[in-house]
């Protein structure tokens, strides 16, 4: 049973959807003194400076005044273990971490909670995601789609497929093949987009589109020992722009949380359909962040959404920027075409990873790269590149 405060937060916060669900509509921003109306275009954003450093170059996160370092830290290695690089990449300007509570099962939040501990919490901004939000949904639709008749699977799943291609999002320099489960995460999303109209009655959203944001914040601002996040990427690697246009309920629990000084910035991640993803997220007038893919494979189908987010007031972080053109020697080669592109942009003795962060810095309508440093040697030879970008 919900306490009268947070039913009297969760009103406030419906009233804040239906603002968002017009404006979205409307394709305008809010202002005004609605929370969520706070992260909208037209609000001047309150210029905000962490551990400056002349070692470091920034740039303002979009509309949420944030002046970023040009490269954020990637939490997908950090574990209580292995975290001592950040102290190292902090020391030389760096302020932004990014974790989720899926990287090492919540073992990057207990690591970087290791590092918040050792700084004052102004020293940085710190990002945690949803990461159960697209899963559960997708869940819940696939064990509706079990219980079908064959013919309506049929039905269904062709649907699927049709928006897929509609879409491009599955063009291979568009997909980029980051990593193992992706095609079977888009195929998932386009199922539960095309179910939603006639099955989304079915599941109660209250508890798997609210409820579940809400818990899992509290899940990682407990393992981070961090009383706020500065961004919250929900979803946390969105398949879709569906998953940001029918469920308010993201911007419910969001206005639930800001409301209670957990959280003061909605964002999004997403790898698969990128640009569809940043083109919802900027029409919605709430996300103010978003980290999408970006990289010398798949710039084209990106460049007109980050220009567009960008002019919006959307802070894009670039990421999966030095995947696709770089493996460790154990696995594969990368993408040779993508090498033969980024040796032939970027000229110097650097390696392929720097490389290919260089080549994002030099997109002004980004605000940040994000690097996923796995060690200090790492942290060495990404964290200067920003002086070396021209
Ligand atoms: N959906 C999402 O929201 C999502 C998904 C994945 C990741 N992320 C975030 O994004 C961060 C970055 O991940 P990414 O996938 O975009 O990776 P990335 O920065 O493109 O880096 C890919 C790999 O390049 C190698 N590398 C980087 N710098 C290097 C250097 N100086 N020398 C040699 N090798 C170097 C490392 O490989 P080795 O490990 O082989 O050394 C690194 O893992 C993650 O840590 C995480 O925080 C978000």
């Amino acid at each position: 049973m919900a306490s009268p405060n947070s039913r009297r937060r969760f009103l406030k916060g419906s009233f804040g959807t239906a603002v968002a669900a017009g404006l979205a509509e409307s394709g305008q921003s809010a202002a005004g003194d609605d929370p969520a109306s706070q992260n909208s275009a037209t609000a001047a954003p309150q210029v905000q400076w962490r551990n400056r450093n002349e070692a470091m170059r920034y740039r303002m996160l979009g509309r949420t005044g944030m002046m970023v370092s040009e490269i954020v830290m990637g939490g997908n290695e950090i574990t209580p273990d292995n975290y001592q690089h950040v102290f190292e990449a902090m020391d030389m300007g760096l302020n932004y971490l990014d974790t989720s509570p899926a990287y090492g099962k919540g073992a990057s939040e207990l690591g970087f909670a290791k590092v918040i501990k050792q700084r004052p919490r102004d020293h940085f901004f710190l990002t945690s995601k949803v990461s159960v939000w697209d899963l559960n949904r997708n869940e819940r639709f696939e064990k509706i789609y079990n219980g079908l008749s064959g013919d309506e699977q049929s039905r269904l799943r062709g649907a699927a497929n049709d928006l897929i291609t509609q879409r491009g999002a599955a063009e291979p320099d568009y997909l980029g093949d980051y990593f193992g489960s992706q095609t079977r995460e888009l195929n998932a999303a386009a199922l539960s987009d095309v179910m939603q109209t006639t099955y989304g009655d079915r599941i109660d959203r209250d508890k798997n589109y609210r409820q579940i944001i809400i818990d899992s914040v509290e899940g990682s601002l407990q393992r981070l020992g961090t009383d706020h996040l500065d961004v919250l990427m929900c979803p946390h690697g969105a398949s879709s722009p569906v998953e940001l246009t029918r469920y308010p309920e993201i911007f419910d629990a969001f206005n639930e949380l800001k409301v209670d000084g957990k959280v003061r910035f909605l964002g999004v991640s997403s790898h698969n359909d990128p640009a569809g993803v940043l083109d919802a997220a900027t029409k919605s007038g709430i996300y103010s962040v978003a980290m999408v893919a970006y990289n010398v494979v798949n710039e084209s189908f990106m460049n007109q959404a980050i220009d567009a987010a960008h002019d919006a007031g959307v802070g894009v972080i670039a990421m999966k920027v030095a995947r696709p053109v770089y493996r460790s020697p154990q696995s594969a080669n990368g993408n040779r075409e993508g090498r033969k592109r980024l040796n032939e942009a970027v000229d110097g003795d650097w390696s392929i990873p720097q490389k290919a962060y260089l080549w994002a810095l030099r997109n002004p309508k980004l605000s940040a790269v994000i690097s996923n440093m796995v060690n200090a040697e790492q942290v060495a030879e990404n964290i200067i590149l920003p002086l070396h970008r021209g």
